[in-house]
Order: C-alpha cells, then structure tokens, then sequence
C-alpha cells in the first residue's frame, strides 16, 4: 500500500481501515513515509475528518510505535490528567505534586507547546537543569521515589505522537478531534496507568472554540479510552480568558510555584483541586469528590505538595532551589506595563491573542525546531470583572527579542474589551463525562 494512495483515499473523505493507518504511522519510524506526505495527511485529515473506529485504529497505531510501560512493580494506583491545552494553563504542574501527596502514583507523559497554547515541558525546562528526557528505568525509579513524574515522549513511550504533534504545531493541523484525541491517548494510555481525567477546554483560548466540539472530543476520548480499559473522567472547562495570571514558561513556573504555597490565583487553584480530586477519587483514595477536594486542599496548607515539587525537580536535574527563590528562574531584558486608556470594568480578556502574543515574543516555536525563550511571556492584572482605572497596568510583558514587541502589544490591546456595565467570569467547569458515557452537568 503506497502512502499517497492512502493519502489520496483520505483527501477525497473515504475512511482509511485499520492497515492503512498502521501504514502511514509505521513509515514514521521506518522512514518509509516523509514528512510531506504525514503533512499531506494530517490536512486531510483536518478537512475530512475520521469515524470512530478510525480515531480508535489511530490511537492504537501510535501506542504501538513504542512501548506499554508496565508499572505494576509499583504499588498504588497510577492516574494522569490531561488539558486539551489552553492559554496559562499550568495545572499539571500544581496538582500532580497535589494528587502525589495525596497518595496518587502520577507517570505524566506530557508535550511541548502546541499552537498559541503553551507546553507543560516547556514550562518544566525553564527551571535550570531540569531534564524530561528520562529514559523508561529512570520514568520508574522517579515515579518509586517521588510518587510523580513529568517526561515528554521517549523513543520508547508513543514516539510516532512526538513526531506528529510538533509536525501539526508547524502545519496548522492541532484543531482535529481525531487528531487531537489520538495523541493525548497515545502517549497517555502508553504510559501504564489504570485512569486518566481529561480537562477537555472550550472558549476562543482553546483547540475546541465551540462547546458541542469540547463535548464530541471528550466523548470521543472517554470511549476510546474505556474501549482500551482505563477509567476516564472528562471534566469541560472554560478556556475564554487565561487560566491564572502567567502565560509564558518560567512566569508559570512561578505562577504554580505560589498556588503550591497556597497563595495563587483563585482560578487556578480551584480548577487544579478540581482535577486532582477527580484523581483520587479515580485512584480509589477517596469515597466522594468533596473528600478528595479536602485532601488536596489539605495538601498544599500542610506543604507537602510543595515538598513534593521540590522532590521532584531535585529527583529530575533541576535546581531545587526555585521553590524558594523563583528568582532563579531565567528572567528576560526587559518589562513592558500596558495601561488602560479607558476606564471601566474589564468585560473580555481574550485568550487566544494573549496566548499569541506570548509565542510572537518567543515562548513558542514558528518550526519545529524553533528554540524556546523560557525567559519571556505576559503577566495580566486585570480580568474579566475587573475594575479599571485610567493609566492602570492591565498587563506586564516580559520581553527579549523587541521585533515582535508591536505586534504583540497590539494583540493584547484587542483582546481587552473595558466597558461602563459590571461583567462576571462564567463558571469554570462547565460539564463532566464519565464513561461509560454518561454526562452529568457540574
Ligand atoms: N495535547 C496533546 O497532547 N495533544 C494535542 O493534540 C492537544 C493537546
């Protein structure tokens, strides 16, 4: 079967069978498939998209370009969460210390940014010295140690995602729900766990902007998950203003940083406790949801998700010594404060542009093979409901390179909308889906 059949079948909206797939995502490894032709078709499949049973085959052609981790020689339950991705979305790194603490085993296989979104290894490498690069001993001996891990594909866990996750970063092909749910499954159901939570986002910041999509991919995700054996737990949540305060990789780190000391924005803090709740509870270390939610809380008054983070970032190569000096994180040249020129209250915090900016000032990558700037990135003040003055700071951003600095600036001065009438953010989780697929609304 020659790839630009299997490419041509795909183009004009036949389904491709199971071989066809194992094909194209075994030709990655051989070489026998460029680059060209996957771009090819990962548009196709953008444009024509793919039924159940071929998402399933897909999800499983990338399991199977590595391995199945085996964790079962370490005791405890073992589940991960998943974001579908958003702007200043650095959960994971505030609850996997959070559900660890609280008895979780959490082997957290995570990617790189992806589109305007930000990447949770990039995030974790601009602490200095922090590897994810483990080979699969060192994913268990971490794991043992600390009770989490955080590591980006190997050559042994899902590498055909790897390759196909930074060629849809660089090709405009990330929203596809098919595509999307095969490479968060692959990687995550690769990796030896028995439950996954999924925080499946919806809002103009997200992959999926309409909530009917949020809802196709978590489903799509819940029934190949469960299909493959694992408990999943699919939580939608808003993604139409930036989680937090920070977007850009080391203004995050810092940002978890604080919600660890239990002094981080109100949003992030809740939404982390909410997902590792459903952790626990998964993981079979709580009877109810509110027992979870107070174990997690408990866990970061006590500072034992701190002590946690601090384990493993020592456990990992990096510099331990963030959690108590965050100055240590790199910082870049310069600090730009916008200022409001009308007064009012803040009745839209755009996410998207925000998260555009933050990539134009180098915290992303324009091709695969861009280098990242850990250094740089936007910090806001003012969100949604906000009051604001004039000449207030609505935002900071952390700059390097200055070419792009207009661009960006103009970015976020179109995602704020200020106006006379009060404005409130709407709930940030907005339904939850269980398999088998029963939804429930939170
Ligand atoms: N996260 C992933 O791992 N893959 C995607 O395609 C989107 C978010």
């Amino acid at each position: 079967m020659r790839a630009v059949e299997i490419i041509r079948k795909k183009r004009d909206g036949q389904a491709l069978t199971p071989a066809e797939i194992a094909v194209m995502v075994e030709g990655i490894a051989t070489g026998e498939v460029a680059d060209y032709q996957w771009a090819a078709l990962l548009m196709a499949i953008l444009w024509r998209g793919m039924d159940a049973t071929e998402t399933a085959a897909l999800t499983e052609a990338m399991i199977h370009s590595g391995t199945m981790v085996d964790l079962g020689a370490i005791p405890g339950p073992k589940i991960d969460k998943h974001s579908t991705g958003g702007v200043g979305d650095k959960t994971s790194l505030v609850l996997a210390p959070m559900a660890a603490a609280a008895g979780v085993l959490v082997p957290m296989v995570s990617g790189r940014g992806l589109g305007h979104t930000g990447g949770t290894l990039d995030k974790l490498e601009s602490i200095p010295g922090f590897r994810v690069d483990l080979d699969l001993g060192r994913y268990r001996d971490v794991l043992a140690a600390c009770g989490l891990v955080l590591i980006g594909q190997t050559a042994e866990i899902a590498p055909a995602d790897k390759f196909l996750y930074a060629l849809r970063d660089a090709t405009a092909t990330v929203e596809s729900i098919p595509l999307i749910a095969a490479s968060i499954l692959s990687k995550k159901l690769a990796e030896g766990i028995e439950g996954l939570v999924l925080d499946v986002k919806t809002g103009d910041g997200a992959f999926m902007v309409a909530l009917e999509d949020a809802r196709a991919l978590a489903r799509t995700m819940c029934g190949i998950g469960s299909g493959l054996g694992k408990s999943v737990v699919a939580l939608i949540t808003r993604m139409d203003q930036p989680l937090g305060r920070a977007v850009g990789n080391a203004l995050e780190v810092a940002e978890s940083l604080d919600c660890l000391r239990g002094e981080g924005p109100a949003d992030l803090v809740d939404l982390s406790i909410e997902l590792a709740a459903e952790m626990v509870v998964l993981g079979g270390l709580a009877g109810s949801l509110d027992e979870a939610r107070a174990t997690c809380r408990r866990t970061l008054a006590d500072g034992t998700a701190l002590e946690r983070f601090g384990r493993l970032i020592q456990a990992q190569g990096g510099d331990p010594r963030v959690i108590e000096d965050p100055a240590r994180l790199p910082s870049p040249r310069r600090q730009v404060v916008l200022t409001a020129t009308t007064a009012g209250t803040v009745q839209r915090l755009a996410a998207r542009p925000v998260g555009q900016a933050t990539m134009l000032l180098g915290a992303g990558r324009a091709r695969m093979d861009s280098p990242v700037d850990h250094a740089v990135g936007v910090v806001v003040h003012k969100k949604v409901g906000d009051p604001v003055a004039i000449g207030e700071p609505l935002c900071t951003l952390f700059v390097n390179d200055e070419s792009r600095l207009e661009d960006a600036r103009a970015l976020i001065r179109d995602a704020y909308t200020i106006g006379p009438e009060p404005a409130t953010p709407g709930p940030l989780i907005l339904e939850r889906i269980m398999t088998p697929l029963s939804r429930s609304s939170s």
